[in-house]
C-alpha cells in the first residue's frame, strides 16, 4: 500500500497555525489506502534561543529519510536577521539541492488585486534555488571603515543553469499555452547573462513547440503589473526570482495565497514545500493568518509525490471556496496575509470540500 513519510517544520510565528491547517487538509484529501506518517521537527527561533542551534547535523540527516518536508515559516524579531534564514532555510535548500524553486501565481475568484480590471493571471515562476548571489560567495575588506569594500558574487554554473532551464522548458511544454520567458539583465550582467541566454537558446532548439521570450528583469516588473497575462512560465535566477515572486504574489491576491515548492526533481533528496510568506509575528497566535498559501503548498507537495488528482482537488477547492464565500483579504502586514475568515475556519472549509 502507499505511504507518505512527511517531515513537518512548523517554525516560527504563524508557521504553527498555518501548518496545522495544511495537515488538516492533507489528511482530508488523501485516499484511505495511503498511510500518512508525520514527524515534527522543532527548528526555528525557540530552538535557537534554547540551544543556540539552527539545524544540527543529526536533524539534517534525519530529514533526508522523509519523502517530503512541509515548512511553515522561519524568522523572528528576537533573532538577529539572517541567522535562521541562512542557518536553516537556505541551509536546507542547499543541502537538499533544491534547484527548482517553483512559485505559481493565479488570480483566484473574489481576491483583490491592485491591478486595474481582472487580468488573467496564471503563470509559474521557476526560480533557480541553489546558485546566484545566494551562495555566500563574497567578502569584505577594511570592514567598518570609510574604505570598506564589499563584494557579493553571483555564482552561475553551466550545469546549474542548464538543469533549471531544462526543467522550465519541460513545464512550459506541458502547459496549454507553451510559452517560456527568460528573465535576466544581460545588458549589464554580461557574464551570467551570456551563460543564461546561451543555455536558454540551446535548450530552446529541442522544444520547437515552446514559444520563447526574453525580458530584462526591470522590464519584467512593468509587465507583471501592466500585462501579467503575457506570462505562462518564467525562468530566472535565484535573486531575480525572489523579488519577482513577491511582486507576483502582490498582484495575484496577496502573499496569503502564494505557495511554493523547493524541489529536487531527481528525488535524491526530499523536496520542501512552504508558503512564500514569512512568520508574520505581528499577527501570530491570533488565529487570523490565512492558511491558504500553506494549503496550496500541500497541493504542490502532493503533485510532486505523484498524487495529481488530490493536488487538483485542493486547488479546485480553494477556487470554489473563494468563489462561493470570498472572505480573503490580501495581506496587510506584507509578510503573512490577514484574512476576513479565521485560520481554522478556512482550514475547516477546505478540508470539508476536498473530502466531499
Ligand atoms: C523566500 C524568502 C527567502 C529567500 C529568505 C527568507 C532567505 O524571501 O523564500 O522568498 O530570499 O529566498
Ligand atoms: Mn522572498
Amino acid at each position: 500500500s502507499r505511504s507518505i513519510n512527511l517531515a513537518v517544520i512548523p517554525g516560527d510565528g504563524i508557521g504553527q497555525e498555518v501548518v496545522a491547517q495544511g495537515l488538516k487538509v492533507l489528511n482530508a484529501v488523501l485516499p484511505q489506502d495511503v498511510k500518512l506518517e508525520t514527524k515534527e521537527y522543532d527548528l526555528g527561533a525557540r530552538r535557537w534561543h534554547r540551544t543556540g542551534e539552527t539545524l544540527p547535523d543529526a536533524e539534517l540527516e534525519a530529514l533526508k529519510g522523509h519523502d517530503a518536508i512541509l515548512l511553515g515559516a522561519i524568522g523572528d524579531p528576537s533573532v538577529p536577521s539572517g541567522v535562521l534564514e541562512r542557518g536553516l532555510l537556505l541551509k536546507l535548500r542547499f543541502a537538499f539541492d533544491h534547484f527548482i524553486n517553483l512559485r505559481p501565481s493565479k488570480l483566484f475568484p473574489n481576491t483583490d488585486t491592485p491591478l486595474a480590471g481582472r487580468p488573467d493571471i496564471d503563470f509559474v515562476v521557476v526560480r533557480e534555488g541553489t546558485e546566484g548571489p545566494y551562495t555566500g560567495n563574497g567578502g569584505s575588506l577594511r570592514t567598518g571603515t570609510e574604505h570598506e569594500v564589499a563584494t557579493e558574487v553571483s555564482l552561475n554554473t553551466a550545469f546549474g543553469v542548464e538543469r533549471v532551464v531544462r526543467d522550465a522548458f519541460e513545464r512550459a511544454a506541458a502547459r496549454p499555452r507553451k510559452k517560456l520567458t527568460l528573465v535576466h539583465k544581460n545588458n549589464v550582467l554580461v557574464y551570467a547573462g551570456h551563460l543564461w541566454k546561451n543555455t536558454f537558446d540551446k535548450v530552446a532548439a529541442e522544444y520547437p513547440q515552446v514559444t520563447t521570450d526574453y525580458l530584462h528583469v526591470d522590464a519584467a516588473t512593468i509587465f507583471f503589473v501592466t500585462q501579467p497575462e503575457r506570462f505562462d512560465v518564467i525562468v530566472t535566477d535565484n535573486l531575480f526570482g525572489d523579488i519577482l515572486t513577491d511582486l507576483a504574489a502582490a498582484v495575484s491576491g496577496g502573499i496569503g495565497l502564494a505557495a511554493s515548492g523547493n524541489i529536487n526533481p531527481t528525488g535524491a533528496f526530499p523536496s520542501m514545500f512552504e508558503p512564500v510568506h514569512g512568520s508574520a509575528p505581528d499577527i501570530a497566535g491570533q488565529g487570523k493568518a490565512d492558511p491558504t498559501a500553506t494549503i496550496l503548498s500541500v497541493a504542490l507537495l502532493l503533485r510532486h509525490l505523484g498524487y495529481e488528482a488530490e493536488a487538483a482537488r485542493i486547488e479546485d477547492a480553494v477556487s470554489a471556496d473563494l468563489a462561493e464565500r470570498g472572505g480573503h483579504l490580501p495581506g496587510s502586514s506584507g509578510s503573512g496575509g490577514g484574512s476576513a475568515r479565521g485560520t481554522d475556519e478556512i482550514g475547516d472549509a477546505l478540508a470539508v470540500r476536498v473530502a466531499g
